[in-house]
């Protein structure tokens, strides 16, 4: 099911929602800051909250019970992701993720805690829990990545279980797209979503994951901005965190958690900082930005947050002060 019609029909039916959930629209309302102002009106009052990257409201209230039982923020963020990772109707994510254009599903991920560790895995095959195995990077070896065999076997002596993950639904999208093959290194709003979470304790203490399939049917070998710190997440205690979903790209070519997180260390709040994010994809000269999405969410010391896509049709999930709310993000392109 393409995303925007999955986001429809999950919108209207509650497919997947926990008990609680609501519905935001922020980019139907007319004032840019009003998700930054619902988020910063209620989290004052209300930690610990978690944000993540598009309608996972599953992922978003298993870390919040992970915070609510007591566990840390790296904890709440690795159990949050692994809900997506294991749930093979998502096609962006672990197992049931699209594959490359060889039939190949690849897995990029990446985890940072409060202390500024990091850890990540790019190009892993056959292991669904990717952000599991990134934490063991960060936690086990002094190392902060590991790529393609080397994290398959480094995850198999961790006692994960290899498995086929390409599912049967992934197997024939693949197949149909082979009947053409157009290989389009573009990105569209519908067809990819990597997740990311971010959470923050009630003292205030952040960390941040991400964990993705990459790019539907991209060249083998291919590695996004998903695995990569400071490009798909960076988590910063003192300021704040971001997190990217999208073409990744774009969002290495403008190292965009990290720009998103000194820009609030710069004074700005979530919301400013993530839209300024996104203009500086846009306004290059001669930007594609119309044939490919990005989006962005962040979250400050504070508990402000913030998201911002270039495309209609991102939106950010957050649980709060009881509350598990789908939000659909403002965006840069209303031509
Ligand atoms: N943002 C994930 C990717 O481009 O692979």
């Amino acid at each position: 099911m393409k995303r925007r019609q999955f986001l429809k029909n999950a919108s209207l039916t509650g497919v997947g929602l926990s008990v609680g959930t609501t519905l935001l629209n922020c980019a139907e309302n007319t004032s840019k800051s009003k998700e930054a102002s619902v988020a910063s009106a209620s989290t004052k009052a209300t930690l610990p909250l978690v944000i993540a990257t598009w309608h996972v409201e599953n992922a978003t209230a298993k870390a919040m019970e992970v915070l609510q039982a007591g566990g840390n923020t790296l904890d709440a963020v690795e159990q949050g992701c692994r809900i997506e990772e294991a749930n093979e109707n998502g096609q962006s994510v672990g197992k049931g993720g699209l594959p490359d254009r060889d039939g190949n599903v690849t897995l990029d991920a990446c985890i940072m805690d409060q202390h500024g560790n990091c850890g990540s895995v790019v190009y892993l095959q056959n292991i669904k829990h990717a952000v599991s195995v990134a934490r063991k990077v960060m936690e086990d070896t002094p190392h902060v990545m590991l790529a393609g065999e080397g994290a398959k076997q480094f995850a198999i002596s961790k006692g994960f279980q290899p498995e086929d993950l390409l599912t049967e639904a992934s197997k024939t999208a693949w197949k149909k797209w082979k009947v053409e093959a157009q290989y389009k290194p573009i990105i569209n709003i519908e067809n990819h979503d990597t997740i990311g979470m971010l959470a923050i304790d009630k003292n205030g203490d952040i960390s941040g994951a991400c964990t993705t399939s990459g790019l539907a049917y991209k060249l083998g070998g291919r590695v996004g901005d998903s695995p990569i710190i400071g490009s798909g997440l960076f988590v910063d205690n003192e300021i704040g965190a971001a997190v990217a979903t999208g073409l990744g790209e774009e969002v290495v070519k403008t190292v965009g958690s990290f720009l998103v997180v000194e820009l609030m260390r710069q004074g700005k709040s979530p919301q400013e900082a993530c839209e300024e994010a996104i203009r500086r994809i846009v306004n290059k000269p001669n930007s594609d930005y119309k044939n490919f999405q990005v989006g962005y969410i962040a979250i400050n010391k504070k508990g402000e947050t913030g998201s911002y896509a270039i495309h209609q049709w991102f939106s950010m999930t957050k649980f709060q002060g009881g509350v598990n709310a789908q939000i659909q993000s403002d965006y840069f392109n209303k031509a």
